[in-house]
């Protein structure tokens, strides 16, 4: 099994260019579903996640050719059924639900079943189609949902924000019959790429990136060539290492709008940030000052840094409380960051920190993508060698990791464990 080598104590410097978001472009490759005509994608991350995704969709009957970051997909599906071998190894396989249902009138889809951060249901989802027409079955494991003459429109109030939710509804809302309203719905800049990219395949949406989205169902869509945002997670992880190694990163090709909690965090705990249209420059002025998080939905503080930020927290000056109140079991890095000599107390769904003036070498094992990356930034502070093993879970989700931070100062070597 894959494992990493991290000689750490070096302050990262220099420049990176931000990759495509992996949850834009797992969304977008589901509308290949959606139309026979070509949709060409550019900027689509090449990580262990969208190739399952292209996968799921080849499965499905699409035609899917990638050259670089560019996939293209054409012929739309011709099989409806999202089996569990498939569905289970990535939770966002769910999304084929919405396209599948509202261009062919019926959709399988296996549960997604238990996930390393918690229980994470599907019922929102569910429930959306279920508003806009469809008659849904949960049997053996599967949703099994019809809408033999089509969807129609209808209002969706959601009465929790879900991102996966948002995407599936706006899909399905796109070839239904008539108008849509959708409530309470995420504002990730990710449901904003994926209502411009479905209006750039002929969709009437308007509202994308506020809590009520609008859709005027249109009876087919037709080929568009799109480019996917950048990652906004991977930029924020980048930025927290600049912060915690006493360095200073630019990071290219991401705007910080996208990113304004965590910038703001950075320079309550000292780090000097500055942006302009598509760069973030951090620059580390000594050690990080102890600051308080609260996970939330955009704009809030994004879960998916939360792991991150914890590991700054670790070597930082003062005590630090985070909440999460995304997921209820996203502190499977504490342990491992405790095995790394951190002072780490869980409640429930808080944890305080207590800064120590360094962490410790250790061997630790990554469990799920955010956790992972979150021991890498922890190493890359210790002077002496740490070892991370199971570090598959990151190439889920972060493309080029060692050549990316090894460019600007890191020693890191992928090894093989046993
Ligand atoms: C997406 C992101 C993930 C991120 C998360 C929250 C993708 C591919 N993944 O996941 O990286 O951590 O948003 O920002 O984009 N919930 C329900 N019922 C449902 C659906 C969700 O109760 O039917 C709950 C979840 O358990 C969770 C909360 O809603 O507590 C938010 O989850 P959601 O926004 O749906 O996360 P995902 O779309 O799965």
């Amino acid at each position: 099994m894959d494992g990493l080598e991290i000689k750490g104590g070096a302050a990262l410097r220099g420049d990176i260019v931000i990759s495509g978001a992996k949850n834009a472009a797992l969304p977008l490759l589901c509308l290949g579903l959606m139309s026979s005509a070509p949709l060409v994608l550019g900027n689509v991350p090449e990580l262990a996640d969208t190739i399952l995704m292209e996968g799921l969709l080849r499965h499905h009957g699409v035609e899917v050719t990638r050259d670089g970051e560019t996939v293209t997909m054409r012929g739309g599906a011709t099989n409806y059924d999202a089996p569990y071998e498939l569905v289970r190894k990535m939770r966002a396989s769910v999304l084929v639900l919405g396209p599948l249902l509202a261009r062919y009138g019926e959709a399988r889809v296996s549960l997604p079943g238990g996930c390393a951060i918690g229980t994470r249901p599907v019922d929102l989802h569910v429930r959306a189609m279920q508003e806009l027409g469809a008659v849904v079955e949960l049997a053996d494991g599967y949703i099994q949902a019809r809408a033999p003459g089509g969807l129609s429109g209808g209002r969706i109030v959601f009465p929790t924000v879900s991102v996966g939710a948002t995407e599936n509804a706006l899909m399905a809302a796109v070839l239904a019959r008539g108008s849509s309203e959708l409530v309470n719905v995420a504002r990730e800049p990710e449901i904003a790429d994926l209502a411009n990219c479905l209006n750039a395949m002929g969709a009437k949406i308007i509202g994308q990136g506020t809590d009520t989205i609008m859709v005027e169902g249109v009876e087919a869509l037709h080929a568009a060539n799109y480019t996917v945002i950048s990652d906004r997670i991977e930029a924020g992880t980048f930025a927290i290492a600049a912060a915690m190694t006493g360095g200073d990163l630019t990071l290219k090709g991401i705007r910080a709008r996208t990113l304004d909690a965590l910038l703001m965090v950075l320079r309550e705990s000292g780090a000097t940030v500055t942006e302009t249209d598509d760069t973030i420059r951090v620059v580390a002025n000594g050690r990080p000052i102890a600051a308080d998080i609260t996970t939330d939905p955009f704009p809030g503080f994004p879960t998916d840094l939360q792991a991150q930020f914890m590991a700054m927290m670790c070597i930082a000056d003062g005590s630090s409380r985070i909440s999460e109140t995304i997921f209820e079991n996203r502190f499977m890095h504490v342990p491992e960051l405790l095995r790394m000599g951190a002072d780490i107390r869980v409640h429930g769904g808080i944890a305080m920190v207590r800064g120590r003036d360094a962490l410790t070498p250790a061997p630790v094992m990554a469990t799920d993508l955010r956790a992972s990356v979150s021991l890498v930034l922890a190493a890359l502070t210790i002077e002496g060698k740490s070892q991370i093993s199971r570090i598959y879970h990151l190439d889920r989700g972060y493309s080029r990791l060692e050549e990316k931070l090894g460019n600007c100062g890191a020693k890191l070597r992928r090894i093989k464990v046993a």
